[in-house]
C-alpha cells in the first residue's frame, strides 16, 4: 500500500516528468517517495546548481539508500518521514516556500482527508510564481477527475504509455497564468493540455 509498484518509474517516464521543471533558475524542489531515486538523479543531473532539493521518503532502508547515494551532495537532505510535514521541513530549514513538488507517492489508496491535508499542503507552500507547480505521475488522474485539486488554478496532463504500468503525468499550476518549460504531449484521448 505505501509503495504501491513493482518496477521503479520507466526511462521514458522520468524523461516526462523532468521535462515539466524550468530549471533554468536556482529551485526549492520538494520530491515526495523518491524510492530507490530515479527521479531524483534526472533532477539533481537536470537541475540549477544553487538549487535545493528535499527528499521525502517514509520507508527507512530506501531513506538510507538515498543518504548514501547523495551523500556528497549538500544541496540535497532527506527527510525519512512522511510529506505531509513539507511546511515544517522547509520552515525549519528557513525557506518559506517551494518552486516545484513532485510527488510518486500512492495517493490514490490515500484515505480521503489525509490526501486533502497534503494537497492543501503542498499549495499553501507553492510560490505564487508562475512557474510554480505539483506535478504528479499516478495509474490513474483521480487527482484531477475527481477535483481533488480544486484550488489549483490549472492543470495539465498526458499520458504515458511507456510505462510499467502506464501512467498519467499531470501538472498542477498553482496560478492560472502558469506554463511548463516543455511542450504538451496530447494524446488525442481527451487527457492533454486544456
Ligand atoms: C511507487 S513508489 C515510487 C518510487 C519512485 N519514485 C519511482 O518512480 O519508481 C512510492 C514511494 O513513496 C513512498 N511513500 C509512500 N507514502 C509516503 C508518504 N506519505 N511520505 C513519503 N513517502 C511516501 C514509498 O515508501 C515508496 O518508496
Amino acid at each position: 500500500m505505501q509503495v504501491a509498484s513493482i518496477v521503479p518509474s520507466s526511462r521514458v517516464l522520468i524523461n516526462r516528468v523532468s521535462g515539466k521543471f524550468d530549471f533554468s533558475k536556482p529551485r526549492v524542489i520538494a520530491e515526495f517517495g523518491p524510492g530507490e531515486g530515479c527521479h531524483t538523479r534526472e533532477i539533481v543531473r537536470r537541475m540549477h546548481p544553487d538549487s535545493t532539493l528535499l527528499l521525502f521518503e517514509l520507508d527507512p532502508e530506501l531513506a538510507n539508500h538515498l543518504r548514501h547515494q547523495f551523500r556528497n551532495d549538500a544541496r540535497i537532505s532527506i527527510v525519512n518521514d512522511d510529506c505531509a510535514l513539507l511546511p515544517e521541513e522547509l520552515a525549519k530549514r528557513g525557506i518559506a516556500h517551494c518552486d516545484y513538488v513532485v510527488s510518486g507517492i500512492p495517493f490514490s489508496t490515500m484515505e480521503i482527508n489525509k490526501k486533502r491535508e497534503i494537497l492543501r499542503r503542498i499549495h499553501g507552500s507553492l510560490v505564487p510564481a508562475p512557474h510554480a507547480a505539483f506535478i504528479i505521475y499516478q495509474v490513474t488522474n483521480e487527482l484531477r477527475d475527481r477535483g481533488h485539486c480544486g484550488h489549483f488554478a490549472r492543470a495539465e496532463s498526458e499520458y504515458c504509455l511507456q510505462n510499467i504500468p502506464p501512467m498519467f503525468v499531470t501538472v498542477f499550476y498553482k496560478q492560472a497564468n502558469g506554463h511548463a518549460n516543455g511542450h504538451c504531449s496530447c494524446n488525442g484521448n481527451g487527457n492533454g493540455k486544456h
